[in-house]
């Protein structure tokens, strides 16, 4: 009872933000995200009857119980629908820059919920896998595709219609988007406490959802017309908006840091300059940069001229889901 997945993360061009369910990962708004060629985590999972409690290894060592306890809800999900109660070994390797702000959670329990599912002997559809892959990390039912990819809020209270589908496959259209490390100066605020308190307490947040459909149109558009422009300037407007949200919200806070607006007035000054660049920036201060291909180097090198940034990871769309064949690195009995 044993299987590996290969998953990759993405990055949302209109942003999930708000849940309406915090149990179920039910998003208030639909989504929509570019899933990533570069960075995926690989995961090995092995149900066997020898084990007394689920067991998690991450990039070769033993997890953290903090750690493994998010995993294990994620494992008595899928024993629940399965009606299997064994534990597992889980061994799971992350090709994920996470100090680049590059969330590993939405690969990392993309691959999770595909490969236990798959071990546990689960006959399965994608869309069924995006919603329980949704319970690890909402933005990782996004994952679970390739290319470019929309996250439907769905209306029932169970979530079973809260799945993401692919909106255009990787290879139909070519994009650049260069991830930027900046040196994390603060602790981060989580996506989920932002989110609960932006909802709660930001009068801007109404303001957010009464525009984010309207700007999810118009980004589909962009996307079916391969329409760079009209897709940068949403998906810049967006992310503005949402945190405008977190600005608003009792007490303020915010994400950027100095350094993020040094990056955000780099793009500003490239498209004055005549090069399409667009900038968005999820819940931390680092910054990812959109670009053409044909643009890519000349935008990478003005970025990585600013001082206080780090690194820029060139990055385009990338697959879906994959299945390994079983590594067995980590042994249960
Ligand atoms: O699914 P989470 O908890 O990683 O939340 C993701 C939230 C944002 O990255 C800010 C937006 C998004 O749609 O990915």
């Amino acid at each position: 009872m044993e299987a590996t997945a290969k998953a990759h993360t993405n990055i949302a061009l209109i942003k999930y933000w708000g849940k309406r369910d915090e149990e179920l990962f039910l998003p208030m708004n639909n989504s929509l995200s570019i899933t990533l060629d570069q960075f995926y985590t690989i995961t090995s999972v092995q149900f066997c009857e020898c084990l007394t409690a689920d067991k998690f290894y991450l990039n070769e060592t033993l997890a953290t119980d903090d750690e493994t306890k998010k995993i294990s809800e994620l494992l008595d999900l899928i024993r629940k629908l399965s009606g299997v109660k064994m534990f597992a070994v889980v061994d799971s390797l992350n090709k994920v820059p996470t100090a680049a702000g590059f969330a590993s959670s939405a690969s990392g329990f993309a691959a999770l919920a595909a490969a236990a599912t798959k071990a546990i002997g689960m006959d399965i559809d994608e869309q069924t896998l995006s919603t329980i892959a949704r319970r690890g990390s909402g933005s990782a039912c996004r994952s679970i595709y390739g290319g470019y990819v929309e996250w439907q809020k769905g209306e029932l209270l169970d979530g079973t219609d809260s799945y993401a589908e692919q909106v255009l496959h990787e290879k139909e259209w070519d994009l650049t988007i260069l991830s930027v490390l900046l040196e994390p100066k603060e602790k981060k605020i989580l996506s989920r406490e932002g989110m609960r308190r932006s909802v709660e307490t930001s009068p801007f947040y109404q303001g957010w959802l009464e525009t984010v459909d309207e700007d999810l149109e118009v980004a589909k558009q962009a996307i079916n017309e391969r329409n760079f422009e009209m897709l940068g300037e949403v998906l810049e407007r967006n992310a503005m908006k949402m945190h405008a949200t977190t600005l608003g919200a009792n007490p303020p806070f915010m994400y950027w840091q100095s350094a993020t607006f040094d990056v955000m007035e780099k793009v500003q000054e490239l498209r004055e300059s005549g090069f399409r660049a667009y900038f968005t920036i999820d819940a931390g201060p680092n910054v990812k940069v959109l670009c053409q291909p044909k643009d890519e180097e000349y935008v990478r090198g003005a970025l990585m001229a600013l001082t206080p940034v780090q690194d820029v990871y060139t990055c385009h769309p990338g697959p879906g889901i994959s299945y390994l064949p079983h590594t067995k690195r980590k042994t249960c009995c």
